[in-house]
């Protein structure tokens, strides 16, 4: 098997095993995608009316965002990965519970234990919140976090506002766009052989 098939056995694993309460009013489970080879992993929230429908992560009004911003750093979709910390939609879009974060935890870590990536990028407080519960994403949005866990391969984080958030908020915009625009920098600087 290699990395990808190996990978899309995790998510049919999971899908079967998970026990989150939001399998009862999802459609479907909308798994991780992208590249399985990737250096960098963004992690959102839980998938949205547009991503329940098609299985897809990001493919709402917040995702064509998030795309023009890996445009404008030359990054395609099939170059990075992308999932959520909880996999299923919560019902009319609200922030999933705790309880239900839990319930997807080992799914999430489980991907980054085989993608290895060398960046792990947060879209949002939600997914930082996983990480690092004691940070403020208003404070440490466009920073280079490094930190060792026992659980996951990965040593740098880099948290930023979530897309949908900033859409529709100038200010808010304008700060997501400059900090997506750090991360071929934080690339560079992490270098090739840091995991
Ligand atoms: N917002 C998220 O956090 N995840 C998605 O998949 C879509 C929107």
């Amino acid at each position: 098997m290699n990395k990808l098939q190996e990978l899309q056995a995790l998510h049919k694993d999971w899908e079967k095993k998970c026990e989150c309460r939001l399998k009862k009013t999802a459609t479907r489970a909308v798994f991780g995608h992208g590249s399985a080879e990737a250096d960098i992993v963004f992690i959102g929230e839980a998938p949205g009316k547009k991503e329940d429908e098609t299985g897809i992560p990001f493919v709402g009004s917040a995702g064509k965002f998030l795309d023009e911003m890996l445009s404008a750093i030359k990054l395609k979709r099939e170059d990075i990965y992308i999932t959520n910390i909880v996999k299923y939609r919560p019902p009319n879009n609200r922030d999933p519970l705790p309880e239900e974060k839990s319930a997807c935890r080992d799914w999430l870590l489980d991907e980054l234990k085989l993608i290895k990536p060398k960046l792990i990028i947060f879209l949002g407080r939600h997914a930082m919140s996983n990480f690092f519960p004691e940070e403020k994403i208003s404070k440490v949005h466009g920073k280079l976090l490094t930190k060792k866990f026992i659980d996951i391969p990965t040593r740098h984080f880099f948290p930023l506002y979530h897309p949908a958030m900033a859409l529709y908020k100038g200010s808010m915009r304008k700060v997501l766009i400059a900090d997506f625009k750090k991360i071929p920098k934080i690339l560079e600087k992490i270098g090739k052989d840091t995991v």
